[in-house]
Parts: C-alpha cells; sequence; structure tokens
C-alpha cells in the first residue's frame, strides 16, 4: 500500500480512516475523494483531495492513473435505513460503485478493500455466535448489497486474482463525522444527546441486541487486515468483526456511570426495528482472531468514557 485512494472519504468510516492512514503512511500518499466537499472538513483542507462519483468508471480510472494508486479502500455506499428508503438508487450506486472500482482493480492490478455488514445476514440466520460462514438471506437492499458484493469480490478473487478484502462491520460508533442513515445510528446519537440534553429517545426497541464497535479500532481492523500476508487469509472475504453485542439499555447503564441523571426512553421506528431484527444479536469473530490478529481494544465503558470526552472537547 504506497499510494492508496479512498471513496467516500467523507463518510462516517472515511473520515476517520483517511486522517489515521494519512498519519501511517504519508499525506502525499493518501488520496481522499467523495461526492460531496463540504467546506471546513479536514478530509478536504489536510491533504490529497478530488471529486468522486463512483458510478463513474472513468472518472475512477483517471485518479487511479493520475495518482499512480496501487490501493483502493472503496467506502461509497449507502447505508440501510436510507438504502430502504431509496432501493433502486441503493443497488446502483452500492453495486455499480463496487463493479466499477473492482473492475479498474483488475485492469490496473490493485488491492482492494470494501466493507460488508451484519446487514449482509438476515432473519434465517443463526442469531447468537453467527459463524463466518452460515446462511446469509437479508431482506433488506442494503443486506442484498452487501451479500452480493461479498460475492462478487471473492469472484473477481477467483476469477481474475484481484487482491480484494474485507470485513463486516457491526454499528461503527465515532465523535467524528456521523453516520449517514443507519438502523446502528442510535448508538451514536445516544452520546450527543446524552451531553446535550441529559436524555435520549431510542428508535430501536428495548432488549433489541445488534454487534457494535469503536471507529478506532474498526480503521485498525481495516490496516491490520490489508498489511496481513496473503497466505495468512484462509477465509478471504468479508470477515465477522465486532467488540461488543449490546442493546439501547447497556448504553443507558455505561452514559449513567458519567451523567448520572441520564434517562433514556423509547420511540420505536418500526422500519428500523424491523431491519435491527432481521441481523444477528451477536457475531463469531475467531477467524478474523486467528487469520490477521484482529484485537479490539474498547469495550462498552472504555468507548463511552473516550466519545464522552471528545464530544465535551467538540462543544
Ligand atoms: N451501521 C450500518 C447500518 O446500520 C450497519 O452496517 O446500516
Amino acid at each position: 500500500m504506497k499510494k492508496i485512494l479512498i471513496t467516500g472519504a467523507l463518510g462516517q468510516i472515511g473520515t476517520a480512516l483517511t486522517a489515521r492512514m494519512r498519519e501511517k503512511y504519508g499525506t502525499e500518499n493518501v488520496l481522499a475523494t467523495d461526492i460531496h466537499k463540504p467546506e471546513g472538513s479536514t478530509v478536504v483542507e489536510n491533504g490529497l483531495f478530488e471529486y468522486l462519483d463512483v458510478t463513474n468508471y472513468t472518472a475512477i480510472e483517471e485518479l487511479v492513473e493520475k495518482y499512480k494508486i496501487d490501493t483502493i479502500i472503496h467506502l461509497a455506499a449507502l447505508l440501510s435505513a436510507v438504502a430502504e428508503a431509496k432501493p433502486q438508487l441503493a443497488w446502483e450506486l452500492n453495486m455499480g460503485g463496487l463493479m466499477n472500482a473492482l473492475e479498474v482493480a483488475r485492469i490496473h492490478n490493485l488491492k482492494f478493500f470494501t466493507p460488508s455488514s451484519i446487514g449482509a445476514f438476515g432473519p434465517q440466520t443463526p442469531k447468537d455466535q453467527t459463524p463466518q460462514v452460515t446462511l446469509q438471506r437479508p431482506t433488506t437492499m442494503y443486506g442484498v448489497t452487501k451479500v452480493s458484493g461479498e460475492l462478487l469480490c471473492d469472484y473477481y478473487y477467483h476469477k481474475f486474482n484481484v487482491d480484494t478484502r474485507s470485513v463486516r462491520f457491526p454499528g461503527l460508533i465515532s465523535y467524528e463525522a456521523l453516520p449517514g442513515g443507519g438502523t446502528t445510528d442510535y448508538a451514536v446519537d445516544i452520546y450527543y444527546k446524552a451531553l446535550e440534553q441529559n436524555a435520549y429517545t431510542s428508535f430501536i426497541d428495548r432488549g433489541t441486541y445488534m454487534d457494535m464497535m469503536y471507529m478506532p479500532d474498526a480503521v485498525e481492523a481495516i490496516i491490520r487486515l490489508m498489511e496481513a500476508p496473503v497466505n495468512q487469509l484462509i477465509n478471504r472475504n468479508a470477515f465477522n468483526v465486532s467488540a461488543m453485542s449490546v442493546c439501547p439499555e447497556d448504553f443507558e447503564k455505561a452514559i449513567q456511570k458519567h451523567i448520572p441523571d441520564f434517562k433514556l426512553s423509547f420511540e420505536v421506528d418500526p422500519v428500523r426495528q424491523s431491519i435491527a431484527e432481521s441481523w444477528p444479536n451477536s457475531i463469531d469473530t475467531t477467524c478474523a482472531r486467528k487469520e490477521w490478529n484482529f484485537s479490539p481494544k474498547y469495550t462498552l465503558e472504555r468507548m463511552t468514557a473516550d466519545m464522552l470526552e471528545k464530544l465535551n472537547k467538540k462543544k
């Protein structure tokens, strides 16, 4: 990984990953791209940035050639709740963008990463300690694009020898960029509202367990997987990764240790609740741990302390 192109760099993962990769690999070696260009963004101002619409194959190829790229980190995609509201657009962006990026990777012999998600599982998937290889019949458009994306990456690896790598991310919690319309977004909102209002109304119901992870662990996971020697990867694509299996009341208790009068209430959104219920309660991360030494550092307690401290500083 000497020259890295990141798509969707202004999104929740991209913002944190771009900063970390610039620090690790050199500012001049990381090209951030996005279809948006908000003023005042550190991603745009602190290094190389280009406008890129990933549904335009030629535009990706031109940037790869211009900057002599050897690795693509393809993050541009719609998240679950937005994809459910705009399923045709989700297919066009999530699959069309992925196909274009994979084709550029094949033709220019690039290393490739794109995230899958716990959304690639469905109601028939075993709910607890979901195995690495299992039944995947998602019922959301987001899940359909994620499971198709996993298969497409496998296909490009086996058929064309493109070095594709991927993880199934759980809900990601971060204090920089906000997530863009996912089902697990409540787990980010809750910290903002805890500091602003001492209270949060959750759109996910009590007792609904989903996997989560803190952004620094997610960023480290991408870097570790991309740097893992090829012969270490048995499972190859879309490794299960997670740091905790949690429900809204777990966040409530963790936040109350810092803000004792914090109150959690519920106003369930049926769309996002049914998406959450179609996903696992907890996934088994053994393969990621064994094959490339995945080892998240943040527990719910440690993450909560850090989130509240970082968000307090931003106020
Ligand atoms: N955080 C994502 C979502 O909720 C899951 O991949 O859509």
